[in-house]
């Protein structure tokens, strides 16, 4: 591991976090602990692919560490399965224009139409530019990166699907991570794997660094830089069933709420239509790309009557809540109207040869977890949690916005899911993940290696990480407490069942008083291992304090929208409402409370319209 030459500080905890003054448990776990400041130009958090390809340009104009709770090739991009869209034409007729129509038009208009269109153009060489690096993309006959469908991807605005999605069988997240880490290894960026974000620097309205607990020591280090760029992706698992790997907990969004960033349309979570019922692993929309089809009890391709253009290939929100109309009616498997009644998805059609080609991880998950092999048996599926639109408001450059008004906060970004630039408005599109975080982070690397070379590094005060250790001091002072595991079930449950894909306001309301009723226990939660070398028991619980801060700023920002649109679909209030809601939130986390502010859309290229399929 390459590691700036740190300025070695040795830090006694007299009695820090002691109450009373008399020494605990704690205090003689914390005692004589080394704090390392390290000083870097950059310093990106999170390993996915926004945050690797934001290191790869800046670190080759700025001295840059990436900090990691995992292993980098661990992190969760590499869940991201069917592809990553373009419209490089390779296979039929497609343009730029229309893959960014489709992604305003998917996003139910919420989308910031200047960004989609950068998002829309810069997708091309973007691709290309990953294929260079060694991306080892499927290739059409005659050698071309292949392209196949996915969910409202669409011909000449919305005639029928087109061929966008660029792919790597059904592995092409876990590609761009593997091509992205090998190229930040060949170009010296500096790892710090295992090291869990706690809170973030600023000088003023500066950013200047963040600090973070190492994993194998348990120590606590201070990392200063000109630039901080959080890429720390989703938070999924604030919910019982979802597809996002154990990590997304929101780490980065949570810990720049706690220091007053606003975060921009928390309101909007995706559900992805076909998760392994009762487990919520994604299957991969490229299954019904690839022509894979949903069916009910009576064997009846339903979307027929709910998207009568793209079928099964609608946008996630419109094919997840089709799901649940079909299984309140009685139409599940097993027929007794109970959302967790489960559909099938039929791959069957598609014959082993191309199942083995195109798509061997969902062959391989369904032996692994269900015992069948989906050449011959349909699939039981169910919808899962599985993206946040909302996150960390940005410019296109990635630079962190500070309110409603655009002021820029001076050396923060962010990139990939935890940001919100917005280019996916109130639902995203399939495969524009994995291209948003390819297209942003790289725009935010390149401008922060820029801003690096003319801005002043701000050295903060002896003091700087007195309120993150006393957090975790906190929840290691030997104390006893409510258990982390059951408050993490408790708020897994509440959030799928009254902040789920139907909402109302009763529900919401219920389940913003349930999470501020589990904030106030997790007050009293305490770490029950008290070792220091990865202290596992210690990490989820800050994943855990992360998650209820973010379920409280999603609940209120939810109930607040008296309007249905893309993800977040109230039973209340059915109707899109342009006229009052066409608008960002903006939700400023302010200890229990959540304020709300609001901002314009930009639709300055395509003016609202109703949505159909
Ligand atoms: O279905 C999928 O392969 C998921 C892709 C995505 O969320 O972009």
């Amino acid at each position: 591991m390459i590691r700036s030459t740190p300025e070695l500080e040795i830090d006694i905890l007299h009695s820090r976090g002691a109450k009373g003054g008399s020494l605990s448990t704690a205090q003689n776990i914390h005692q004589k602990e080394i704090h390392v400041i390290y000083q870097f130009d950059t310093v990106i958090v999170g390993s996915g692919g926004a945050g690797l390809y934001a290191a790869l340009e800046a670190g080759q104009k700025s001295k840059t560490a990436v900090l990691s709770k995992l292993y980098p090739i661990r992190s969760h991009t590499g869940a991201a399965q069917g592809g990553i869209s373009a419209a490089l034409g390779n296979v039929e007729e497609d343009k730029a224009e229309w893959h960014a129509f489709d992604t305003v038009k998917g996003g139910d208009y919420l989308v910031d139409q200047q960004a989609v269109r950068i998002l829309a153009e810069e997708a091309i060489q973007a691709v290309y530019d990953l294929e260079n690096r060694g991306l080892p993309f499927n290739r059409t006959p005659d050698g071309r990166i292949d392209q196949r469908r996915f969910g409202g991807h669409t011909r000449n605005f919305g005639e029928g699907p087109v061929r966008r999605a660029c792919y790597a069988a059904d592995r092409t997240g876990h590609m761009i991570l593997q091509t992205l880490y090998q190229q930040c290894i060949k170009h010296n960026v500096a790892f710090f794997d295992e090291y869990q974000v706690i809170d973030l620097l600023l000088h003023g309205s500066t950013c200047n660094g963040v600090v973070v607990v190492e994993l194998a020591t348990g120590e606590i280090h201070t990392f200063v830089a000109k630039a901080v760029l959080f890429a720390t992706g989703g938070f999924g698992r604030m919910f019982r069933i979802t597809s996002n790997a154990y990590a997304s907990t929101g780490d980065g969004p949570a810990v720049c709420a706690r220091r007053g960033i606003p975060l921009e349309d928390m309101e909007f979570f995706q559900f992805h239509p076909t998760g392994i019922m009762g487990l919520g692993i994604l299957i991969t929309e490229a299954v019904r790309g690839e022509g894979g089809v949903l069916r009910n009890r009576d064997g009846e391709r339903f979307m027929e009557r709910y998207s009568p253009t793209l079928l099964d290939l609608a946008p996630r929100d419109i094919v997840s809540r089709a799901i649940i109309t079909e299984l309140r009616a009685g139409k599940g498997i097993r027929g007794d109207g109970k959302i967790d009644d489960y559909l099938h998805l039929d791959a069957t059609g598609l014959g082993k040869e191309v199942l083995q080609s195109k798509l061997p991880d969902i062959s391989s998950f369904c032996q692994t977890y269900l015992g069948i092999d989906p050449a011959a048996s349909p699939i039981p599926v169910l919808p899962t949690a599985h993206y946040a639109m909302g996150g960390i408001p940005t410019d296109v450059h990635g630079r962190v916005l500070g309110d409603a008004k655009g002021t820029i906060v001076d050396g923060l970004y962010a990139a990939g899911e935890c940001a919100c630039i917005s280019v996916h408005g109130a639902n995203r599109l399939g495969t524009n993940s994995l291209l948003d975080l390819v297209v942003f982070g790289r725009r935010a690397g390149r401008h922060i290696a820029d801003y690096v070379r003319q801005a002043d590094l701000v050295m903060p005060g002896k003091d700087a990480a007195d309120e993150a250790r006393a957090r975790i001091a906190r929840l290691t002072d030997g104390g006893t407490g409510p258990h982390g595991g059951e408050i993490t079930d408790e708020m897994q449950i509440v959030m799928m069942e009254k902040v789920g894909i139907y909402r109302n306001e009763n529900d919401m309301r219920a389940a913003i008083a349930a999470i501020q009723a589990l904030r106030e226990r997790y007050q009293h939660v305490r770490v029950q291992d008290t070792g220091k070398s990865f202290n596992t028991d210690l990490l989820e619980l800050i994943e855990l304090g992360n998650m209820l801060d973010l379920c409280l700023v999603t609940a209120t920002s939810a109930v607040a929208r008296q309007e249905s649109r893309g993800a977040h679909s109230r039973e209340d209030f059915p109707d899109r409402d342009d006229g009052a809601w066409l608008k960002h939130t903006l939700a400023f986390l302010e200890q229990d409370a959540v304020r709300l502010d609001y901002k314009e859309v930009d639709t300055s290229i395509w003016k609202p319209k109703p949505r159909t399929y």
